[in-house]
């Protein structure tokens, strides 16, 4: 309606010196008019200048005003015309902002006298806030000084207002043509491809935006620790395998076999394959020795150990599997010092809630060289951390059964205004290391931390289901800020 409107006039005018006026003039939306004009102009039908007026609009309280009277007057026909009414009676018939500016303004007009008694001054007076009120409403012109009293009194606001002009364009035609936007194969087939017209290539549109990859904050923090460990000069362990035998999960780490965590209640075992192909015999033979009756000055757990127990498969539950594999191979060349760190998955039938899940990743490092103590593993880990932000270190003597000693490790939150547990920590025992064939005076230093703590609390998730499994939202992992760490 709005484009036959525009271009059936300018068949026969010049121009359309305002839009504003024109939509008016034709019962239409301005905005239908805008549209129209913008999309025409595109195709050249016409040519379109901008106008921009400064016009006044009424606030809502000059609307208010416009429908009831000002409050001068409100308050002033609340007076008697003859007599007097007392103020806590007039303030009862009014409004409370209506009372209150009522009496200002019908005071400084001098209409009423104003007492503890309120009385008229005069008889009659005439609403002129609310005439002109309604004549902005009404896109009227007013005079400068009314202007600005109402402006004062925040009655109107300006407005800035925008329109065109438009003229014929060079494609201008009294109706718009339908373009063609493809050529199809009926256009060749008919050959009709002749006759039509086609729509030009707009190369200034925009296309789709293109969709990428997206890196998970948990690929994010671990990127950030990578860089870290490779920064303190560790190399990084092969963990390409989630499925391990009991044997390097637990038994070279000297972990016996009715250890707890060996349960199913704890642990996933496989059911197909549910054994391991083979292991290395004669260091299996070492292993069973020291599990049985020790060596190396040890007593050994003894017990009866079995090789079944050892060849189980299972989803390994940490990945110091990886880490004994790696000292079993490090251990067979001439000694050499290494650092070697790990991050990835590791398993455990764990009962899920807001923090635990059957799978996390773990983070781990290890330094194996001469003559290390426990002065060197607290050095190593008050490096690490302070790298990750946290310098306020604290230990606490803790168990494993293949460290000696072992220390859980504690920061100091500055949010939560407390220690926090955030890893475990120890020196590999001689049970675990001597069968490997390292010489008796090598010793190894090891720490292990999950990824998924420090990424809760670095992107302020609480609950673990947010962060990892089907119930994430898609946008987080679209749309997560890239991960510093240890920069406030
Ligand atoms: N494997 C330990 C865990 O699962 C972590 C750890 C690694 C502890 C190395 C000591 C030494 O928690």
């Amino acid at each position: 309606m709005a484009e036959d409107a525009i271009l059936g006039y300018l068949a026969v005018a010049e121009e359309i010196p305002d839009s504003g006026q024109f939509a008016s003039q034709h019962g239409l939306h301005h905005n239908d008019v805008v549209n129209v004009i913008k999309s025409l102009h595109g195709f050249r039908y016409i040519d379109a200048q901008d106008i921009k007026r400064e016009s006044w609009v009424l606030t809502d309280e000059g609307k208010k005003y416009a429908a009831d009277g000002s409050p001068e007057v409100q308050l002033f026909l609340a007076v008697p015309q003859e007599g007097s009414i007392s103020k806590d009676e007039l303030q009862k018939k009014l409004e409370p902002s209506v009372f209150k500016i009522g009496c200002s303004q019908a005071g400084k007009n001098k209409w009423v006298d104003m007492g503890k008694q309120v009385s008229r001054k005069v008889q009659h007076v005439e609403d002129k806030v609310k005439d002109l009120l309604i004549r902005v409403q009404n896109v009227e012109e007013i005079g400068k000084d009314d202007v600005n009293s109402l402006k004062a009194r925040k009655l109107i606001v300006a407005q800035t207002w925008k329109g065109y002009s438009v003229r014929k364009g060079p494609n201008y035609a009294p109706k718009r043509k339908k373009v063609a936007t493809d050529l199809t194969r009926e256009n060749l087939q008919r050959a009709d491809w002749k006759e039509l017209e086609f729509k030009e290539y707009n190369f200034n549109a925009k296309g789709p935006p293109a969709e990428s990859g997206h890196l998970h904050p948990l690929l994010k923090v671990k990127q950030q620790l990578k860089n870290i460990f490779l920064q303190m000069g560790f190399e990084e362990m092969p963990t390409n395998n989630f499925v391990e035998s009991s044997f390097w999960n637990f038994d070279a780490l000297f972990q016996p076999q009715q250890h707890p965590a060996r349960d199913s209640h704890d642990t996933f075992f496989l059911e197909a394959p549910s054994t391991t192909r083979e292991l290395p015999e004669d260091y299996v033979e070492l292993v069973k020795c020291v599990h049985e009756s020790g060596g190396y000055g040890s007593r050994g757990y003894m017990y009866d150990w079995k090789r079944e127990e050892a060849n189980k498969n299972l989803l390994r539950t940490h990945t110091t599997a990886v880490s004994t594999r790696m000292l079993y191979a490090l251990a067979k060349q001439p000694f050499a010092p290494k650092r070697y760190f790990s991050i990835d998955r590791v398993f455990r039938n764990e009962s899920v809630d807001r923090t635990h899940l059957a799978e996390f990743h773990q983070i781990e490092g290890l330094v194996c060289d001469r003559g290390l103590t426990l002065g060197d593993l607290i050095g190593v880990l008050n490096d690490f951390f302070s790298r990750l932000g946290m310098s306020k270190l604290r230990f606490k003597p803790a168990y494993n059964p293949y460290t000696e000693p072992s220390m859980e490790i504690f920061s100091y939150h500055e949010g939560l205004k407390k220690w926090v547990e955030i890893g475990n920590s120890g020196m590999f025992r001689p049970e675990m290391l001597l069968p490997m064939g390292f010489p008796e005076d090598v010793r190894v230093i090891a720490w292990g931390l999950s990824l998924e703590r420090p990424t809760m609390i670095l992107y302020g998730i609480d609950n673990i289901r947010d962060l990892f499994g089907h119930k994430v939202d898609l946008s987080l992992i679209k749309r997560n800020p890239i991960c510093r760490l240890g920069i406030n």
